[in-house]
């Protein structure tokens, strides 16, 4: 007993990883897109913009565009910094969480980090990880929720912010690094998409979680959230400015992130507790350059759950969408990456909300072997 205790003991003590935030600086400027739209602010406004937003024949975002304008400016990047407990890894894992969430998804606190991408990356894998708050989120710079905090903006800082850590000039991250991977989930896998397109010879390998390139599926994950004005989610009211929207219940919160017999009914009640909002600025510019043809040249995996709601409509092998061309929606990305090397999965039972599911360590294993085999 004694002798098992201690030799738990020593193993957990070998596998704890060296985690600590950073608070980061950064001068960024892009061009963003002008909106003639109010910041929605009533229930009847918020509900009408989503409502506006999938309806068929009607491009929402065309409608309020009056033009372009360069965005500059000063902001704080709140992060998270992670290495095994004996050094530095040799590639950094830079990881760009989506809508709901914070940097936290990637080391999710509920049930003793359980289901923490970031402890299997860095205990058992040995890469350091680098997780962010996305611009205008959690504890990173907010801004004007229409005209500022846009999908451009916050590229233009995951490009700032990756230049940085090459350079090794990011204050507290003490290493530098061989190779560099980039890793998203849902709007940080679009993020991440226009990165390595921009970039097209930065990442060795990318990763695109809970993402596919159908926009046919969206309506159930914009309506079936039942969207509240920021100003009426008591968790979230103080911490962001009026225009903001968030999804506050457990049925909203199923609907977009969980999928059926999948999941811990304490994790969905963990994630509705604990979500962020989002801004309309990026819903109205989520699909910007999703579909372009991808410049990136090193290995690429999308991995999306089998029952995604918003990518897959629920069912990623039903490829109706598609006209059958591709084996499944998630294969349907490969024509875009014609000088990477393309790999993709579905994962069984999976949902939109891929690390919270029972499904996440399947996923977490076909994303380490991916790279693995690809570093
Ligand atoms: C909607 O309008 C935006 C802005 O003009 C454009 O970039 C986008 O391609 C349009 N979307 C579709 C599906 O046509
Ligand atoms: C792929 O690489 C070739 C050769 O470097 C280049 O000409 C082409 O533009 C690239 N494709 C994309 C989509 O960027
Ligand atoms: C998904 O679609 C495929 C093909 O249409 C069908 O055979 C399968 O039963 C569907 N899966 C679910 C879970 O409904």
């Amino acid at each position: 007993m004694l002798a098992s205790a201690a030799l738990l003991a020593l193993a957990t003590a070998v596998a704890a990883r060296k985690c600590h935030d950073l608070t980061i600086p950064i001068s960024i400027s892009s061009r963003n897109a002008v909106f003639s739209l109010p910041a929605p602010v009533t229930e009847a406004q918020v509900t009408q913009f989503f409502i506006d937003f999938v309806r068929p024949g009607y491009n929402m975002t065309d409608n309020y565009l009056k033009g372009y304008n360069t965005i500059s400016g000063h902001y704080t990047i709140a992060a998270t910094y992670c290495q095994p407990d004996n050094g530095p890894g040799s590639t950094l894992q830079i990881l760009t969480h989506g809508a709901a969430f914070d940097r936290s998804y990637w080391d999710y606190p509920f049930n003793n980090h359980e289901y923490s991408y970031v402890a299997r990356a860095v205990d058992e894998h040995g890469y350091s990880t680098f997780s962010w708050d996305r611009l205008g989120i959690g504890r990173s710079t907010k801004g004007d929720p229409v005209n500022e905090i846009q999908q451009f903006l916050e590229v233009a800082a995951l490009t700032e912010l990756s230049a940085l850590l090459r350079s090794g000039s990011v204050k507290g991250v003490d290493a530098k690094f061989d190779k560099f991977v980039h890793v998203g989930h849902s709007f940080g896998s679009a993020m991440t998409y226009n990165f390595i397109n921009q970039n097209p010879d930065f990442s060795d390998a990318a990763v695109l979680t809970g993402y596919s390139q159908v926009p046919n599926y969206i309506v159930g994950f914009a309506l079936g959230g039942n969207f509240k004005p920021i100003k009426e989610i008591s968790s979230l009211a103080r911490s962001y400015p009026a225009g903001y929207v968030g999804v506050d219940t457990t049925i909203g919160m199923n609907i977009q992130f969980f999928a059926p017999g999948d999941f811990d009914p304490k994790m969905l009640s963990y994630a509705t507790a604990h979500g962020q909002p989002a801004a309309p600025g990026e819903i109205l510019t989520i699909g910007a350059g999703s579909a372009n043809t991808n410049a990136f040249s090193g290995k690429i995996l999308v991995i999306t759950g089998d029952r995604d709601l918003p990518f897959c409509g629920g069912n990623c092998t039903d490829t109706t969408a598609i006209q059958g061309a591709y084996p499944d929606l998630i294969a349907a990305s490969k024509p875009f990456f014609p000088n990477a090397t393309f790999n993709s999965v579905v994962v069984p039972n999976g949902g939109h909300g891929l690390n919270l599911g029972y499904s996440a360590k399947s996923a977490y294993d076909s994303i380490f072997e991916f790279l693995e085999s690809s570093l």
